[in-house]
């Protein structure tokens, strides 16, 4: 039976590929875990193999020779550059949309045109390849303006403009090549809101709850600052009602499997709503075809069913007999990052306390941006590692958080101690740090 005793293969080398392979490590069907290439946490759970994770190549030779019996794709680049394609036609299993799945991340354009014919809720928006179809756009529209890069711009893609100035000179830059994927750019009125994330397990006939978060994407406290990956996010999302779930799976989710069911093509992978809330009514903003990070380092504490099996049965297209289930608990992770980013920083900063902090049993740290050198910590990224906690009250689970962050040298580092201030000022009244 190829279910059990797996050598499982994780494609990443974020936070959420160290949440993924904490999961998996706890599956009874694991033998052995692999990352490619990892950081120093998951070098910790199983071993880290350091291949370009756009060579596939080289990624299906190590599947070969090590008898690779599942791979995990992480990241949407491999993703929407065709990993799952290149691996299944040589007859390797993978979990993970295939190319053409992916473009719902890989295009916006792609995205769009399927909202527009299924009426799905999202930004009013137009396809633009030159300036007249910009300017034409124009005419009838409100500022601020959204000019997003087509295709995937690493987070830089997306511009939001006060003035037509502003408009036409971010995206005569994109006209110009600014980004490899593409020079095409849509154009979307901006809306306003509440920001959340909404993910589900999907296979080629049915999909499951994987789970709802708060991202905090601006860099700074008070949601100030540029925008990064993520600086801290919590789950579940208060504002992710029952009756706003329903809205959600009725008038997005649905539409878009329908979409892909008519073209005769599959979903098959995590697929992460990103969502706007206004007024209990849920805005498409973006579709991502993986996780989400920091949201997964957030979700992953909570489940409680074997992640493997999860993967195994949508694989297999059986999710409809699987239940997953959920620790009724809250759950919280903040970012450490490198100071600087999401501009220039310092890297190799090494990691002086790591190993001494003590965790409590429902305390994780998930790196990120770090990696072992002559068996010492250092950090290597921006985004340097998360920590998560999980219990019944968002308040106290921060303060164990911040606590535990407290603990890094802050000359280099910095993370956000206000991370969940719209529920915790909201539900549990309180505003002071520790
Ligand atoms: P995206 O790459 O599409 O997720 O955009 C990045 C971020 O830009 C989102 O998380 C939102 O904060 C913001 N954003 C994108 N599109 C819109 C929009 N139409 N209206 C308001 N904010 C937006
Ligand atoms: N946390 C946002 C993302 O994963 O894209």
């Amino acid at each position: 039976n190829i279910t059990i005793n797996m050598n499982i293969a994780i494609i990443g080398n974020g936070g959420r590929e160290h949440a993924i392979c904490k999961k998996v490590s706890e599956s009874k069907f694991v033998k052995k875990i692999f990352c490619i290439p990892g950081n120093a946490g998951t070098a910790l759970i199983g071993s880290n193999i350091d291949i370009d994770i756009l060579d596939f190549n080289s990624i299906y030779k190590f599947i070969k020779s090590y008898k690779i019996n599942l791979v995990i794709v992480g990241p949407e680049e491999p993703l929407v550059k065709g990993i799952v394609d290149f691996l299944k036609k040589r007859k390797v299993r993978v979990f993970g949309p295939n190319k053409y799945a992916a473009k719902l991340e890989g295009s916006k354009a792609f995205m769009k045109k399927i909202c527009q014919e299924y009426k799905i809720p999202t930004a009013k928006f137009k396809i633009c390849n030159n300036k007249t179809q910009v300017n034409h756009f124009l005419k009838n529209i409100k500022f601020p303006v959204v000019v997003k890069a087509d295709g995937l711009a690493a987070g830089k893609g997306v511009t939001i403009c006060k003035t037509k100035h502003q408009v036409l000179k971010a995206s005569s830059q994109i006209f110009r090549g600014k980004f490899k994927s593409s020079k095409k750019i849509v154009l979307e009125e901006f809306l306003t809101g509440e920001e959340a994330s909404f993910f589900l397990v999907v296979d080629n006939k049915n999909f499951k709850f994987f789970g709802n978060a708060q991202d905090h994407k601006r860099v700074f406290e008070k949601d100030k600052g540029p925008n990064t990956g993520g600086m801290g996010a919590y789950s579940p999302a208060p504002i992710i009602t029952k009756s706003l779930e329903k809205k959600i799976i009725s008038k997005i989710v649905k539409p878009t499997l329908l979409a892909f069911k008519n073209k005769n093509k599959f979903y098959n992978g995590f697929l992460y709503v990103g969502l706007m809330i206004k007024k209990n009514e849920p805005y498409l903003i973006e579709y991502n075809i993986r996780m989400g990070d920091p949201e997964c380092q957030a979700i992953l504490p909570r489940l409680n069913t074997d992640l493997v099996t999860i993967i195994n049965k949508a694989i297999e297209n059986r999710l409809d007999s699987i239940n997953i289930k959920w620790k009724k608990k809250k759950s919280m992770t903040v970012v450490l990052c490198a100071k600087g980013y999401p501009g220039n920083y310092k890297k190799k900063i090494k990691l002086n306390n790591i190993n001494k902090i003590k965790l409590f049993k429902n305390d994780y740290i998930y790196h990120a941006g770090t990696k072992i050198i002559n068996k010492e910590f250092f950090s290597i990224g921006g985004r340097v590692l998360n920590v998560s906690s999980t219990g019944d009250n968002y308040l106290k689970i921060r303060n164990k958080i911040l606590k535990i962050l407290n603990k890094f040298d802050l000359k280099h580092f910095f993370f956000r101690r206000d991370i969940g201030w719209k529920i915790i000022d909201k539900n549990e009244n309180y505003k002071r740090f520790p």
